[in-house]
């Protein structure tokens, strides 16, 4: 088998036996992602301004990945369940957020985070209600230059692409949140198949956030 989990004194990490790049273990302390959360403002980092909640607010991350962006949500204050459907990224991610709550720095923000291993295209009945949604699901990407950075490549090649929208929207509907955020390419103009147009866009240096409202 090409991808395996292996326990490293770094962490659970997944390591890719014939290719070359390093094992990918999430670390929530790493320096970029300290640097990233001391400097968290709802007007530097654009998904807080999408959410557009005063800390406190709750926010389904229905595509947790390896949950960065949970992460942000959660530094500035809200609370974050966050779904994910590989059994292998959920293990990973919840390995990262055992070894955060040992950090004294990190604890209170890993705190208001929490992980289910779930397809979130099916309705998580304990998120009914919540305030906003977040879907970063992995489209389909046209162009080859546009590749993710670092450990997101790995997590790409791993989990392969491919996905449409109609079915996050449709059970963010079911749970009754009315504000559902989706990330995407900053470049990618292509109109998702299937889904109706986002009410208002706000765009970054490589992604956007395309805001939807639901009828609840
Ligand atoms: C691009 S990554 C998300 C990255 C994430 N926003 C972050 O900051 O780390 C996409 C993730 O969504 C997960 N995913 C895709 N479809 C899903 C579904 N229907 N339910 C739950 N997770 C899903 C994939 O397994 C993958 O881990």
């Amino acid at each position: 088998m090409r991808y395996g989990l292996k326990a490293l004194p770094t962490g659970l990490a997944l390591v890719d036996h014939y290719g070359q790049k390093p094992p990918l273990t999430v670390d929530y302390g790493s320096p970029s992602l300290r640097l990233r959360q001391k400097k968290i403002s709802s007007k530097g980092e654009l998904l807080i301004r999408a959410v557009k909640e005063k800390p406190g607010a709750r926010v389904l991350d229905m595509t947790a990945g390896l949950g960065i962006d949970a992460l942000i949500l959660a530094s500035y204050g809200h609370h974050v369940m966050m779904l994910e459907r590989s059994k292998t990224v959920f293990l990973l991610v919840k390995d990262a957020l055992k070894r955060a709550a040992q950090d004294d720095e990190l604890q209170p923000v890993v705190a208001r985070l929490a992980i289910h291993h779930w397809d979130s295209t099916s309705p998580f009945l304990p998120a009914k209600g919540f305030d906003a949604a977040l879907v970063d699901p992995m489209f389909e990407e046209k162009k080859k230059s546009a590749l993710p950075p670092g450990n997101m490549q790995m997590l790409q090649a791993f989990l392969g692409q491919g996905a449409e929208l109609q079915p996050f929207l449709a059970a963010a509907q079911a749970l009754g949140i009315r504000r559902t955020i989706v990330k995407r390419p900053r470049l990618d103009r292509a109109p998702l198949v299937n889904a109706p147009r986002p009410v208002y866009q706000l765009t970054g240096r490589s992604s956007r956030l395309d805001v939807f409202f639901n009828q609840v």
